[in-house]
């Protein structure tokens, strides 16, 4: 069998309605892991669900707020119950909202800390308490968490986004460390993806133009890909087996690592 297979193994992608986590979803899924995808987009994950499942693979949609803790312990009980135990967590739910730092929002702020920091170390927590020894899954496993090329480098007004996002890798750092010297037996790695055209990637780019920063959203990805050593965008594809190499035994002894994922952007 090979290493990155994940037959049997139970999965729970936050954020898994649409984008990025949607195709983490789906390859979890191709790769052989039962998945939950638990997002406060009941429709949208739903029919990512439905997807999935025609393509033969194991799936179900449960609500998931990832920043309040009780929504949290029913998402990890249901799918425990749902699945019959959980190996693997995907911390992917985020949220982007571009502003220069003169025009800093404070609402927009907190709503970022909220569901990007706040979020992950909840999603840490739940994962830590079922999954280690003597919790409801109980068998250690992975978790992966969804930083961002945002947090190695520096991008005009992505300012309180890109700080969010280095608290993700300083979360998983400290997290591995933990579950290692507690004898939890579950790996903890972060991901910085790259741009990539999904919903909120477009988004940005758009937002880059109406904040004067270029000035079209084709310079805008043009200046992305210039700083790309590898020259061309992000992938959904490239970041979904990203995770699904850090939820495999192909990573069995990687842990508290952040793997750029962004054709070198970041280096
Ligand atoms: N797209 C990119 O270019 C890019 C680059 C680097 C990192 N990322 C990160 O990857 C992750 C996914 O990004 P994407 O491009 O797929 O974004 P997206 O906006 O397309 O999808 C985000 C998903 O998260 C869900 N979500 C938002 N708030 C939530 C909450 N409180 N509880 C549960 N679910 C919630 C949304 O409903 C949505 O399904 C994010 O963490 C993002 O910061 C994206």
């Amino acid at each position: 069998m090979s290493v990155y297979d994940l037959t049997g193994r139970k999965a729970l992608v936050t954020g898994g309605a649409r984008g990025l986590g949607a195709g983490m979803a789906e390859a979890l899924a191709r790769a052989g892991a039962a998945v939950v995808i638990g997002d406060i987009r009941e429709e949208l994950g739903q029919a990512t669900v439905d997807a999935i499942k025609k393509t033969g693979g194991d799936a179900a949609f449960l609500p998931l707020n990832v920043t309040d803790d009780h929504s949290w312990e029913r998402c990890v009980e249901s799918t425990i119950a749902e699945l019959g135990g959980l190996d693997i967590v995907v911390n992917n739910a985020g949220v982007e909202i571009s502003s220069l730092v003169v025009d800093l929002d404070p609402d927009d702020i907190r709503t970022m800390l909220e569901v990007n920091i706040l979020g992950t170390a909840l999603g840490i927590k739940h994962a830590f308490r079922a999954m280690r020894p003597g919790g409801p899954a109980g068998r250690g496993g992975a978790v992966v968490n969804i930083a961002s090329v945002a947090a190695t480098i520096a991008f005009p007004g992505i300012a309180a986004y890109s700080a969010t996002k280095s608290a993700v890798d300083r979360l998983t750092r400290v997290a591995a460390m933990e579950s290692g010297k507690l004898g939890y037996a579950i790996r903890v790695n972060c991901v910085y993806p790259g741009l990539v055209p999904t919903e909120m990637g477009n988004q940005l780019a758009q937002d880059m133009v109406t904040l004067g920063l270029f000035p079209s959203v084709e310079e805008c990805v043009g200046a992305v890909i210039g700083l790309t050593p590898h020259g061309r965008l992000g992938e959904v594809s490239d970041m979904a087996d990203a995770v699904v190499f850090l939820a495999s035994d192909a990573s069995r002894f990687i842990t508290g690592a952040g793997l750029p994922v962004d054709g070198g952007m970041g280096m």
